[in-house]
């Protein structure tokens, strides 16, 4: 039996039920992947329907304001997705739905992997969307790579073949394989439950148990923290934005106290200040008096 055959038996029997799939509706499919893009699938679930409900189209996105779109989005993390995913709304209401994985990626805040995902979900183009758990799952099945690393999309490409039919179900494959990876092939992986394990050239070096899992599989990230924080500034700025959200509207010179326990005045002002200038030069705030609000 073919493996694409094998993985999707599989995923007919144990795949996930996920409320952004049967569907090929553009605006829902790019929600959902800047959605997952750094948020559990779980959490992602919590937010999709009421977000599509809230702005159900392009059009409506683009004409929300800032005070509705960061409220919507509170609880999903990394904010920035937010003002980028309006933008493109902005855009596409103005030009149009691009058509090709090229007029997606010419988008800001649109690479390779969501321009794949959108052309292959809702364009039924032929094209495999490699994010990190694809990468891992063929990394391992095709390169023989315990932990594979970007360097290895372009390899992990040419065997498309492999895994895409000729014709249709481009939908399918993708989708199988976030959840081989999110129930089989994790970073520990179960290869004893895993459909593919006879054709995966990593298994029987795991079956073996001879793999050494590293703690770490992510490079640790290079985000700026300020001097004894425990945090990187991303969670402080998060911090001010559920403040302002919160309280509709603060002083500077307070929100030091409440968004950081051990906040110094002397030492911390300034760094605070950067952080909410950052905030408004990007479009998430405004100043005014002395005081900050969406
Ligand atoms: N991660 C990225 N896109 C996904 C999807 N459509 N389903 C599950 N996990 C994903």
């Amino acid at each position: 039996m073919k493996i694409a055959t094998k993985l999707l038996r599989w995923y007919r029997r144990l795949g996930r039920d996920l409320p952004w799939r049967n569907t090929r509706n553009p605006y829902h499919i790019l929600v959902s992947e800047v959605m997952l893009q750094q948020t559990q699938v779980d959490r992602v679930k919590l937010f999709y329907n009421r977000w599509l409900k809230q702005f159900p189209n392009w059009k409506r996105l683009a004409q929300a304001s800032n005070k509705e779109i960061i409220h919507a989005w509170a609880g999903l993390g990394y904010n920035r997705r937010v003002l980028a995913l309006r933008h493109i709304a902005q855009k596409i209401s103005e030009h149009g739905v691009p058509k090709t994985y090229e007029e997606w990626l010419i988008l800001k805040g649109i690479g390779p992997y969501t321009a794949s995902a959108i052309s292959a979900f809702a364009q039924k183009k032929r094209i495999l969307p490699i994010d990190t758990n694809i990468r891992r799952v063929l990394g391992r099945i095709l390169l023989g790579k315990p932990f594979s690393d970007p360097a290895d999309d372009k390899k992990i490409q040419k065997y498309t073949n492999t895994f895409l039919p000729l014709r249709g179900a481009y939908y399918d494959v993708p989708q199988a394989l976030f959840d081989l990876a999110s129930i089989t092939c994790t970073k520990t992986p179960n290869c004893g439950q895993c459909p593919l394990r006879q054709n995966c050239k990593s298994s029987k070096l795991f079956l073996s148990g001879t793999v050494h899992i590293p703690k770490r599989t992510i490079v640790a990230s290079k985000e700026h923290k300020h001097r004894n924080k425990s945090y990187p500034d991303r969670i402080y700025r998060g911090r001010i934005l559920k403040v302002v959200r919160e309280k509709s509207e603060v002083s500077i010179q307070k929100i030091g106290y409440a968004i950081d326990k051990t906040f110094d005045p002397k030492l911390d002002q300034s760094w605070v200040q950067s952080m909410i200038q950052r905030l408004s030069k990007e479009g998430f705030t405004k100043q005014k008096k002395g005081k900050i609000s969406l």
